[in-house]
């Protein structure tokens, strides 16, 4: 679905997130989201944080799965995506800390497989992800599914592409300063979710959004691999939709 601009599809992602928690808060059940950093959902938060504190949407019943965390990474250093959430919308919403998951990029070597097991132990014992919201990486990855990441694959360590990195130096102050790695939910594990939003704006990401939707299914652009889902919407900019 294309969009005129961002500030309106995010508009639309955020009353659909809005809409899952006011239905299943009335059933009095939790709304187990999937969410997702970058600047693509930024505005989507900011516009729940709206929501919140002007029309009194309530994340009581809400838990949270990120996608993704850097590894390794501190969970106060201003690029962790721990900070992100906080910043962009945990600390603004009435969400309980329990119920907010995110890869943790402190955890010893040793035990990273262990995590990754579990995350997905935690995310099945909820009854699954209602909604998974994406962003679309240059390399075609969703969370950090690098091409050559499996379509079955589930949480678990992965290194970063060369690409990847570059599109993060800024952020880190050079490329020699972005972790080679990354703990991310599979793509496995976005597929189980009942619903997927895939997001992308400005023209940036018509190139890769133009290989995703109309390239052949592959793992070289791990987004492909959405095609093969009935629950999936592609919401975008004109920007990005702009070579399609
Ligand atoms: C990051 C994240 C992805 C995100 C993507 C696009 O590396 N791990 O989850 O979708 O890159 O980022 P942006 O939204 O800033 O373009």
């Amino acid at each position: 679905t294309v969009y005129p601009d961002m500030l309106a599809a995010s508009k639309v992602v955020a009353g659909r997130i809005a809409g899952i928690i006011k239905q299943k808060t009335q059933r009095g059940e939790k709304a187990v989201l999937g969410l997702a950093t970058g600047a693509t959902p930024i505005a989507v938060y900011k516009e729940l944080v709206r929501l919140h504190q002007q029309e009194g949407l309530s994340f009581k019943n809400v838990t949270t799965f990120n996608l993704d965390e850097y590894y390794p990474m501190s969970a106060t250093a201003v690029q962790s995506y721990k900070v992100f959430m906080n910043k962009h919308l945990f600390d603004h919403v009435d969400i309980a800390p329990e119920n907010i998951n995110i890869p943790d990029g402190e955890l010893a070597q040793e035990d990273v497989a262990a995590f990754c097991l579990d995350y997905e132990k935690k995310i099945s014992g909820y009854g699954g992800l209602d909604l998974q919201i994406l962003g679309i990486g240059r390399t075609g990855h969703i969370g950090f599914n690098e091409p050559g990441s499996a379509p079955n694959s589930g949480t678990r360590l992965v290194s970063l592409d060369e690409l990847t990195r570059s599109d993060a130096a800024h952020d880190f102050g050079g490329k020699a300063n972005v972790p080679s790695k990354a703990i991310t939910m599979g793509i496995g594990t976005i597929f189980k979710a009942r619903e997927i939003i895939l997001m992308a704006w400005n023209a940036k990401k018509a190139e890769i959004v133009r290989k995703a939707v109309e390239g052949d299914a592959s793992a070289d652009i791990p987004a492909t691999y959405l095609q093969h889902s009935d629950n999936v919407e592609f919401i975008l900019d004109e920007d990005a939709a702009s070579a399609l």
